[in-house]
């Protein structure tokens, strides 16, 4: 697959080669020249906020214990003994004064170094140099205001030009909501499907109106339209349903940026056009808050993806979506809360985002079926010839730039899932950081 990165995803056509959801040759790749390079986030502060603290947090393939350190700092290194390869922790999250194997008894310290090796001196003769031997660290360890990343690639760009303008607003969204914590215990279930099919999602308006139908008629979500649930539409037009779930003269802004990241979103600045004044989503911004966001920020309301798994629900959640096979995907909701808010309130908002999203949320629970169908459907020998499409919007819909914002002159389309299929592309070329920000800066086509 290597020499046909062009034929598997092509822009123009908005095609894309099944190939890449089942493939195991392209998910190995997809290991080492994506999980293996990027920024991957791991955890936040809060959960980890005393000395001994740890959480143990997925990068790619491989999982790493995240770890507060004496002096207050934060390391990584791999949940993998180096003696024989067990883990060297069994709980997902804890408080420990270290890591003691519990194969042979080989314990590490906070910082992963090797302090202790049972038999050292009648079994090893002294001669065993611990200092060789400590946890694998990962290569680089920063935060951006309060959420803990790391990469394995010591070559990485620092950590807030990676994420960009782009990844940073989609973190702001989510930091402006207070003084923020994460809620104790992280979601985590298992979708079989592949993990790609939950990162196009993220930018797709298309499919509320049908996959989250039920979503719709019990009110979790406010209704479209007055047809849309009393029936008329829906049932009389199926297939050709006319009235979407967005105000028609709504319009898509885009914000795309280097290394792949994208927000897409209603645009806020078009509802004061929209009919009925409706606005889309319960959730804005109180005035104050919006200043310091900034023009892009009160104007994006959408969904941020971070490249190349972390979804940022505004709503106050970030979902990280951890590739385990090509069709085993792990699915993680960290939920934030302001530290500040009322008892009550917290337990609104803890509601709202348990029943949404989730091993009980009602929206993700009808997505997760419809991508392990996506998933065992496209993998079939004669199936996967059939081409992938995302063409919605692709040179039929007026493009504004407006200060580095895409304003698409239609509620809905397809062009953040297609740059975000460019941007994997790219990067399973294995380029230098610089030739990949080259090749994923905005340019004439968003
Ligand atoms: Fe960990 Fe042997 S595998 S002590
Ligand atoms: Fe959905």
């Amino acid at each position: 697959p290597a020499d046909q990165l062009d034929e598997l995803v092509s822009v123009e056509r908005g095609e894309i080669d099944r190939r890449i959801f089942s493939d195991q040759e392209i998910f190995d790749m997809e290991m080492k020249h994506i999980f293996g390079r990027a920024w991957l986030f791991l955890c936040h502060e809060t959960q980890i906020p005393k000395r001994g603290d740890f959480f143990e947090a997925p990068m790619g393939s491989d999982n790493v214990l995240v770890v507060r350190q004496k002096d207050g700092s934060i390391r990584a290194f791999l949940n993998t003994c180096s003696h024989r390869g067990n883990a060297v922790c069994r709980a997902e999250e804890g408080n420990v004064r270290n890591f003691m194997c519990t194969y042979h008894g080989w314990t590490f310290g906070l910082d992963g170094e090797l302090i202790g090796v049972p038999g050292k001196s009648i079994f090893y003769k002294d001669k065993l140099d611990l200092s060789k031997h400590p946890l694998r660290k990962v290569a680089q360890l920063d935060s951006y205001r309060g959420f803990v990343f790391a990469t394995f690639d010591e070559t990485a760009p620092p950590l807030e030009e990676y994420l960009g303008p782009t990844g940073r607003l989609g973190l702001d969204l989510l930091a402006e909501r207070g003084d923020i914590e994460a809620v104790p215990g992280v979601q985590k279930f298992v979708v079989k499907t592949n993990w790609k099919f939950t990162v196009d999602n993220v930018f797709d308006y298309y499919h509320p109106q049908i996959t989250h139908m039920s979503a719709f008629a019990v009110g979790l979500i406010p209704a479209p339209a007055d047809d849309f649930v009393e029936g008329g539409a829906m049932t009389e037009t199926g297939a050709n349903l006319e009235v979407p779930f967005l105000p028609t003269d709504l319009h898509n802004v885009v914000m795309v940026g280097e290394y792949g990241h994208a927000i897409s979103g209603p645009d806020q600045d078009s509802l004061e056009v929209t009919a009925g004044g409706r606005e889309p989503f319960a959730w804005r911004y109180k005035p104050e808050t919006q200043e310091k966001l900034g023009h892009h920020g009160s104007r994006v309301a959408g969904h941020p993806h971070i490249f190349p798994t972390t979804w940022v629900n505004a709503g106050g959640q970030l979902s990280l979506r951890v590739p385990r096979s090509p069709g085993v995907t792990e699915i993680w909701w960290f939920s934030f809360r302001d530290k500040n808010a009322s008892p009550e309130e917290k337990a609104a908002t803890l509601s709202a985002q348990i029943h949404f999203f989730g091993p009980a949320g009602l929206l993700e629970q009808e997505d997760g079926e419809n991508w392990a169908q996506s998933t065992l459907q496209t993998r079939g020998t004669v199936s996967r010839e059939v081409p992938q499409l995302l063409k919605m919007g692709l040179g039929t819909s007026e493009i504004v730039k407006d200060d580095g914002l895409a304003i698409i002159d239609a509620p809905i389309n397809e062009h953040a899932q297609l740059w975000t299929y460019h941007a994997w592309r790219e990067w399973l070329r294995n380029p230098t950081w610089e030739e990949l920000r080259q090749r994923t800066m905005p340019g004439d086509r968003l």
